[in-house]
């Protein structure tokens, strides 16, 4: 946690989440040890997407669909991408998806996460949540496929303080390459929220 504990879980427990499909997802992530945003980041999410009235959100690695589900339920007239590897996770995501009636705001495709993205033209927000060490070739890649006045949001940026190393491993790395490289693109226009594990807000200027 990149913040106190304790005020880490006084900001988780201000809310609980009315809809049961998403207090389902948090039990299974709990459980299970899978490393979904949780219900902070999540809010945050929501609001963006309320704000923001995408109509494309392109999310690289969607697991069981816990983020793309708030994504989802904050969408009025557009489409949230989930991706992933694992296709037996995004079946679990499209079954909660179903359940919360949201099916009809949704695509799931199995495979790499950036080569599918990279068939969207137009993303209104990115939501880049994979292996860390391809954060940067994740928005190399797909930095033309953004709208102009598109977001980014990127998760784990502060990879539990590790971003400080002097001797960094590959994924930390690749975490702060990305990070570098958000803030000194002229394109770009970000900010580095210590909220959770660090999560990245990018305004695309052109
Ligand atoms: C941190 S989890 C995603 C959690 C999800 N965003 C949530 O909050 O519920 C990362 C996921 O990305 C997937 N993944 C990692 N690299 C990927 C890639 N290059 N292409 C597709 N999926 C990838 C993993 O299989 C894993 O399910």
């Amino acid at each position: 946690m990149i913040t106190n504990p304790d005020i880490e879980n006084y900001i988780y427990n201000l809310s609980i989440p009315e809809d049961p499909i998403l207090l389902e997802m948090e039990k299974l992530g709990h459980k299970t040890g899978f490393p979904i945003v949780d219900r902070i980041v999540g809010r945050f999410l929501y609001i963006i997407t309320k704000i923001k009235k995408p109509k494309l959100i392109v999310e690289l690695g969607s697991g069981f669909g816990y983020s793309g589900y708030w994504f989802a339920k904050a969408l009025d007239n557009g489409k949230v991408v989930l991706t992933d590897f694992s296709l037996e996770n995004l079946n679990l995501a499209e079954k909660f998806f179903e359940t919360g009636g949201l099916l009809k705001k949704a695509e799931f495709k199995a495979g790499d996460a950036i080569e599918i993205a990279s068939t969207y033209k137009n993303i209104d927000i990115l939501f880049i949540d994979i292996q860390k060490a391809k954060y940067k070739k994740a928005i190399e890649t797909l930095k033309d496929n953004i709208s102009t006045g598109g977001l980014v949001i990127a998760d784990n940026t502060l990879w539990q303080g590790k971003v400080l190393e002097e001797h960094p491993d590959r994924q930390t790395k690749g975490i702060k390459e990305f990070n570098e490289y958000m803030f000194s693109n002229p394109d770009f226009f970000s900010v580095l929220i210590p909220i959770r594990d660090g999560v990245l807000l990018s305004y695309k200027l052109k």
